[in-house]
């Protein structure tokens, strides 16, 4: 895994943005995978900006969201298709036709899983999927115990990620227990990936899945299996990895190898 440590937020959202960027013009017909929550936001914004001011066009660009919660329309304040819509999709350029949300309305919502895989596979598979992770380190909605090799499915949410996301719900309204989340192999077999953290409440699970023992009990531990991970995380984040220095040393022998040998293979595909 590479570890890129930053001082605040704003410059880990700026290189975020910059790979996704780089990802996109190099591949205007991009497959992203994509996040919701408050640690994506950062991102999100500064490339609603480099729509406005740098021609970055998602035009060509297919996204598929991590996941939704059941039981509560796409409309509905709360749900993830909203907050897409609201924070990214309303202020690009991209199809609406070209953006996919699991559907927590279904029917029956054990048929939605295998079908949004279909729906990855049928676009190519996920170029570079976005994500942020939970304080009991879930990836999407991948809970503690989650199988390393899970693909899209319903999935009982745990007490915590219950009583982390509560202050998104009225005290009276209905929160959703359930969720359709893309699963571990789902995640893995993207060709790049790049999770985003910041804040002292997600040091733990970052100390978990960068430096703890490959391990179900900490679902996000299964990214070091993948070849191409970058963890972008602010100083707060990184407060409890054992190997913080030796992250920012191997950070600038990258950079200098970059400066000089550009261009650089970041790209997927
Ligand atoms: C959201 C998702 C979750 C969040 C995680 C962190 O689509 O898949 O795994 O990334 O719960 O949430 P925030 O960013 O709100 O701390």
């Amino acid at each position: 895994m590479e570890v890129l440590i930053f001082p605040d937020s704003q410059s880990l959202a700026s290189k975020s943005a910059d790979l996704v960027e780089s990802q996109i013009k190099t591949f205007p017909d991009s497959v992203i995978g994509l996040a919701t929550g408050s640690t994506p936001l950062g991102l999100y914004e500064e490339l609603i900006k480099r729509h406005g001011e740098h021609d970055l066009s998602f035009a060509g660009v297919k996204t598929f969201n991590l996941d939704e919660y059941v039981g509560i329309p796409s409309n509905h304040a709360q749900s993830y298709q909203t907050f897409m819509d609201e924070n990214l999709f309303s202020k690009i350029d991209i199809q609406p036709s070209n953006t996919q949300v699991p559907d927590g309305m279904a029917e029956n919502p054990l048929e939605v899983g295998p079908a949004y895989e279909k729906m990855i596979a049928d676009a190519g598979g996920i170029d570079l999927q976005v994500l942020g992770v939970g304080t009991d380190g879930h990836i999407g909605f991948n809970e503690p115990t989650s199988s390393l090799s899970s693909i899209t499915r319903v999935k009982t949410l745990t007490q915590q990620t219950i009583e982390d996301n509560s202050r998104f719900f009225g005290p009276e309204e209905f929160q959703p227990k359930l969720a359709i989340t893309m699963g571990i192999k789902t995640i893995l077999d993207a060709r790049r990936i790049i999770l985003l953290a910041h804040g002292e409440n997600k040091a733990e699970a970052i100390r978990d899945m960068v430096e703890g023992p490959l391990c179900a009990m900490c679902p996000a531990s299964a990214l070091q299996l993948h070849p191409r991970t970058t963890i972008l995380i602010d100083e707060a984040a990184a407060s409890q990895l054992k190997l913080r220095g030796y992250y920012k040393f191997v950070g600038e022998m990258q950079d200098d190898l970059e400066r000089k040998h550009r261009p650089s293979d970041w790209v997927s595909r």
